[in-house]
């Protein structure tokens, strides 16, 4: 398996990020919650010192996938079997996973930034301060949300695939495996 994908399959790089990522955001998901749930300060400190940086890994990864898709990589064929509206579908939430995600990490960035929490997650000074003051807290609950809700649209429509149809989809995702390469429909 190279690093760059295939007309049948996705390469090395694409596979190792998406993995990644979908293991942080769930990391960022449960860490976020269980924040926004804490009462007591030092431990919602201690939370989101972990939260914040592994945003920031996710952020890096993000980069690297948009800039490695964009300048080496194709994505591999759709199958020629999926109907339009499921191919459509697809390409809307994987539109919509960049947008939300980029939009967690500036509303994340914001809500730190405009309260000046930094000295006291970081640091353990003074008193963290109320989040919800500030108007970056709504959208990034709003995007938690909808984040969610993406997820599990997506790992459904691949579990589907891989239990249901039986169609080798999400092996196209992974090390090894891929889908039959007689069902490719023309590359795009
Ligand atoms: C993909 C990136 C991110 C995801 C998926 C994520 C997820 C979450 C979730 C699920 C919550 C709880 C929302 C709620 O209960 O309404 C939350 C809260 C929070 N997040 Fe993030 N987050 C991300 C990025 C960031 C970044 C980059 C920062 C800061 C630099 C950040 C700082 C915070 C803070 C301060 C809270 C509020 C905790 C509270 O209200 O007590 N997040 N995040």
């Amino acid at each position: 398996m190279g690093l760059k994908s295939t007309a049948d399959r996705y390469g090395a790089m694409i596979v190792s990020i998406h993995w990644l990522s979908a293991l942080l955001i769930v990391a960022l998901i449960a860490s976020g919650f269980r924040a926004a749930n804490t009462v007591d300060p030092v431990a919602k400190a201690a939370i989101l010192r972990v939260h914040v940086p592994i945003a920031i890994a996710v952020l890096a990864l993000t980069i690297v996938r948009i800039g490695w898709r964009w300048a080496y990589d194709r994505k591999p064929n759709p199958v020629a079997w999926m109907p339009r509206w499921q191919e459509f579908t697809a390409r809307v939430v994987h539109v919509l996973f960049y947008v939300i995600i980029l939009g967690m990490i500036a509303s994340g960035i914001g809500i730190v930034a405009l309260s000046g929490a930094a000295p006291m997650i970081f640091g353990g000074e003074g008193a963290l301060p109320d989040f919800w003051k500030y108007p970056p807290r709504v959208p990034h609950g709003i995007g938690a949300r909808v984040l969610l809700a993406l997820l599990v649209l997506h790992a459904g429509a691949a579990l589907y695939h891989h239990f249901v149809r039986r169609d080798g989809l999400l092996s196209r995702m992974w090390f090894t495996g891929g889908s039959r390469s007689q069902l490719q429909r023309g590359r795009s």
